[in-house]
């Protein structure tokens, strides 16, 4: 799971924010709770303040699926098994991060430390930002195991429970968990970044948790993931091939394992989504066109280093002028799922249903006319220091 994208308001429809950094950089006023004015309470409250997302967080509607839809997942659980399992890695078979980083206790450690560090020398700042940025994203994954424990009819009701639902989330947060642990230990070893900032903004993040509005509804998660397993491979792929560019092979290799299981996640999760639209094609079509009526936010959204009020938008639009992840990715993205999931060919819908369909079949064109107009807001771009390389300046 991972990636970038805010959104900014683009006439009635929403378009990344990343896209529109000259606009989206300053001066967001960084969101307080109002204090009380006894000094104990205040003491608290100052207290609570630190730990409030940076950013206002919206009240989400809870629990939107109806209740008698919950037995459409319990009796999914076989067809999970037979069908979704398949798609995890057992733990003997899957690469660890140890495969890809220096071995302390061998006698060659220090060289090969040495050796990352002087490939790691090739690579621009901008992509240690990218890096960074990603790295991040998968180190906010307990939010995201809460995220799908949060779900209705899909949790792992016992932490330790046997149903299929429950042991592919285990399975799935096992995974990822590889991702954050090699991203964060390469990037100590290259010596190229402020780690105890990079901690900060982890420690932050994890803090704020996540507001992307799947309201307890599987139909909306399964949506959401299916979305973001995709951007997370299209990202980090993209990330592996620009590095190999600059001669840094072993940290393109280590970005393409990573894509790997991207990938296979997005299969498992499109497959589940794929499953619903068979079964529940008109809640299906609604839940898809609700998620992309309110826009993919991406799950690090919330980051914070301390000191940019919008790291995270400053952070996407790096990434977006490397081409690692852009709003072109967005809507390809959308039009893949759309295609995918073949929306175009659904019949039997209610009149809410066909409003949904027409809306996401016809989006991807709204979206790429939008990007037109976006990319030259863009290039009205100024410099600002990332605290993540020591403050070291970069183009947005
Ligand atoms: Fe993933
Ligand atoms: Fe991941």
């Amino acid at each position: 799971m991972a990636l970038k994208l805010n959104h900014m308001s683009f006439g009635s429809q929403k378009l990344p924010s990343f896209a529109l950094p000259a606009m989206a950089s300053f001066g967001s006023p960084k969101f307080f709770m109002a204090s009380p004015l006894r000094s104990a309470s205040k003491k608290v409250d100052n207290l609570k303040n630190t730990f409030m997302p940076h950013e206002e967080v919206q009240v989400e509607v809870t629990h939107s699926m109806s209740p008698q839809k919950i037995e459409i997942f319990k009796s999914l659980d076989n067809w999970v098994e037979n069908n979704i399992l398949i798609h995890l890695k057992p733990t003997e078979k899957s690469w660890q991060p140890q495969d890809f980083l220096p071995d302390s206790k061998s006698d060659g450690f220090y060289e090969q430390v040495k050796e990352l560090q002087e490939r790691a020398k090739e690579i621009p700042d901008d992509y240690f930002v990218v890096l960074v940025g990603d790295m991040i994203t998968e180190e906010a994954l307990p939010t995201y195991q809460s995220q799908l424990n949060l779900t209705d009819g899909v949790r792992d009701e016992t932490g330790s429970s046997l149903t299929s639902w429950a042991i592919w989330t285990r399975a799935w947060t096992a995974e990822e968990n590889r991702h954050g642990d090699l991203l964060n230990k390469y990037l100590y070893l290259s010596g190229r970044v402020d780690m105890r900032q990079i901690e900060k903004t982890i420690q932050n993040l994890i803090g704020s948790g996540m507001d992307v509005k799947i309201e307890n509804n599987p139909y909306k998660l399964f949506i959401y993931t299916s979305f973001q397993e995709r951007a997370t491979f299209v990202s980090h792929k993209n990330t592996s091939k620009l590095v190999a560019e600059h001669g840094d092979i072993e940290l393109a290799k280590l970005c393409g394992f990573i894509a790997a299981d991207e990938k296979r996640h997005e299969t498992a999760y499109t497959k589940i989504i794929e499953k619903l639209f068979e079964i529940d094609p008109d809640e299906t079509v609604r839940a898809f066109a609700d998620m992309m009526r309110n826009k993919i936010v991406m799950p690090a959204h919330l980051m914070y280093d301390g000191r940019d009020e919008n790291l995270f938008n400053h952070f996407s639009t790096v990434a977006q002028r490397l081409g690692v992840y852009t709003t072109k990715d967005y809507t390809d993205i959308l039009e893949f799922l759309v295609d995918r999931w073949m929306v175009k060919d659904l019949t039997g819908l209610s009149a809410d249903g066909r409003k949904a369909q027409d809306f996401v079949c016809e989006l991807p064109l709204r979206l790429r006319k939008l990007e037109e107009k976006a990319q030259l807001v863009a290039k009205r771009a100024p410099t600002i220091p990332f605290s993540w390389i020591y403050d070291r300046k970069l183009m947005l």
